[in-house]
């Protein structure tokens, strides 16, 4: 990725401020990389809680995806997301407009930060898949009362945090890599990641690779996280465990982040706006600090970012502080902010030796829609989804009589996964969202769309239906799972 320059040489970055504490921590970071000498043409633009005031329901402007889309290099403050009006969070809209597909969140122990791990030298990156799974955001209210959101998860987006991860363990010197995934549960989607993660790890032969079911990880990173270096995960898993990584060092005023893809950076911090502690001047602008030096480093300022890191290393063990590390004797932002600058150019006493940064290698990933083609499909059934309010029993007795002669019959029902019909002596508490499962009469059918049709036809002759999905096998291997208890 290339970035853009003025013709007197200064570095274009567009500078979202964001909101709560936004523009203080920004600031922050403004004057700091200012006083390091690196020169850089900002291009301030708006986006968030401001912008939807406006009106305009994505909280993102036209002159700032305009601005971004040129300079293609961004430092953004924290935006406020509405709760539950129908507004998109601009921060995820910001993420998969410009297809930053992976969240690199580090997090290193800070010397003079008092916390339960203090000496134990955590020193980790987490590596985020940033636009796929839940936070592809599609919801729906199947039934007046039974909600459900898709997790949407591609082999592509997975071949792309994989690698991701790896180009930064090899940028970083790191000499593992872990995938986090939920893969025992969820075999098509967290199994992609898992998969992925196995088949690609041989390329990278100096690296050990290992995979980890996440809830372990989280009960891992509480008892021993110094054995964690670079952790690869989806996309809300990495979103739980980077905010626990970021309170194993001293909390979300240290935690920097950067949102990558192909063509554009996204620098921000793990933290959100802060909204009780905004304008007061008492916020810990380190996690944007620390954000900056990751921006510099990726526009080729290597040792400017180490400059920035070094300074907050040494202001930290100078105990100079905010307010959430220590209530008594806390500086203000812009005072903290002073005492980065003033040590700029100094060495750390303490601190663990500074790690060696190669530029990171962006992974080259085919762009085609149909990143995995099937030899060979077949459709073997279909899953209707139906509304009722009556015991299982009956609903399936029903169904069974309108698809007697059909070329389908049906296999089962389930009721939020466990199967329900026929009776397996479960005790289920069902709610009014019923799985219907069809398969074609002669295992080795293809079922056609007519005959879905038919079905259909004849299931919302009795009952109400709101969703369905096709029963595929690809080049022989079910595409589908089985339901709790279904043979
Ligand atoms: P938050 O990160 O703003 O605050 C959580 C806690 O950490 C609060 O006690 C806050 O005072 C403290 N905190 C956070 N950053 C700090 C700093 N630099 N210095 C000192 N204390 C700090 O998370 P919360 O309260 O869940 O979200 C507030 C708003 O921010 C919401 O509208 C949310 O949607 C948004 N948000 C935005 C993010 C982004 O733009 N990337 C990320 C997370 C939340």
């Amino acid at each position: 990725m290339s970035c853009k320059t003025t013709p007197d040489g200064a570095t274009r970055v567009t500078v979202i401020p964001g909101d709560g504490i936004g523009p203080e921590v920004v600031g922050a970071a403004r004057r700091v990389i200012a006083a390091t000498g690196v020169r850089i043409a900002w291009e301030e633009r708006e986006a968030g809680a401001a912008v939807f005031r406006r009106g305009l329901p994505s909280g993102v402007p036209t002159e700032t995806i305009t601005s971004i889309a040129d300079t293609r290099v961004v430092l953004k403050g924290p935006l406020e997301t509405p709760v539950g009006h129908g507004e998109k969070s601009a921060n995820v809209t910001l993420r998969k407009l410009f297809e930053t597909y992976g969240n690199i969140r580090p997090v290193r122990e800070l010397p003079g930060v008092p916390t339960p791990f203090s000496g134990r030298g955590i020193d980790l990156v987490i590596v985020r898949e940033n636009v796929e799974d839940l936070y592809a955001g599609i919801e729906h209210m199947q039934t007046p009362g039974v909600a459900q959101c898709l997790k949407i998860m591609s082999r592509k987006g997975c071949e792309k945090i994989v690698r991701l991860a790896f180009e930064v363990a090899v940028a970083q010197g790191r000499r593992s890599v872990h995938c986090a995934t939920k893969a025992n549960i969820m075999k098509h989607t967290e199994g992609l990641l898992k998969r992925t993660f196995e088949e690609i790890a041989p390329e990278y032969p100096g690296i050990e690779a290992r995979h980890i079911i996440v809830d372990n990880c989280a009960h891992q990173l509480v008892r021993v996280p110094e054995q964690f270096e670079v952790i690869v995960t989806s996309n809300m898993n990495g979103d739980i465990l980077s905010d626990l990584t970021s309170g194993l060092i001293g909390g979300l005023g240290f935690a920097p982040g950067a949102n990558i893809g192909n063509d554009v950076a996204i620098f921000e911090a793990v933290h959100g706006s802060a909204p009780t502690i905004a304008g007061t001047d008492t916020a810990n602008p380190t996690a944007v600090l620390l954000t900056s030096a990751m921006l510099l480093r990726h526009i080729g300022e290597f040792a400017a970012a180490q400059q920035v890191e070094d300074a907050v290393t040494c202001t930290l063990e100078d105990g100079v502080f905010t307010r959430d590390v220590q209530a008594d004797g806390a500086v203000s932002t812009t005072a903290f902010t002073d005492a980065v600058i003033a040590r700029l150019g100094r060495q750390p006493r303490a601190a663990a030796p500074a790690r060696e940064h190669k530029p990171l290698r962006l992974p080259q990933v085919e762009s085609r829609p149909d990143f995995v083609a099937a030899g060979r499909r077949r459709a073997i059934g279909a899953d209707i989804f139906v509304e009722a309010a009556e015991t299982p029993e009956s609903l399936g007795r029903s169904l069974e009589a309108l698809a007697e002669t059909s070329q389908l019959r049906l296999k089962m029902i389930s009721n939020r996964g466990t199967k329900v019909y026929p009776p397996s002596g479960a005790i289920t508490d069902c709610v009014d969202h019923w799985r219907c499962r069809f398969v074609m009469r002669d295992a080795n059918a293809d079922l056609s769309d007519e005959v879905l049709f038919d079905l259909l036809h004849r299931v919302k002759s009795r009952h109400r239906w709101m969703h369905i999905e096709k029963l595929s096998e690809f080049d022989g291997a079910l595409g589908y799972t089985r339901a709790q208890g279904e043979d």
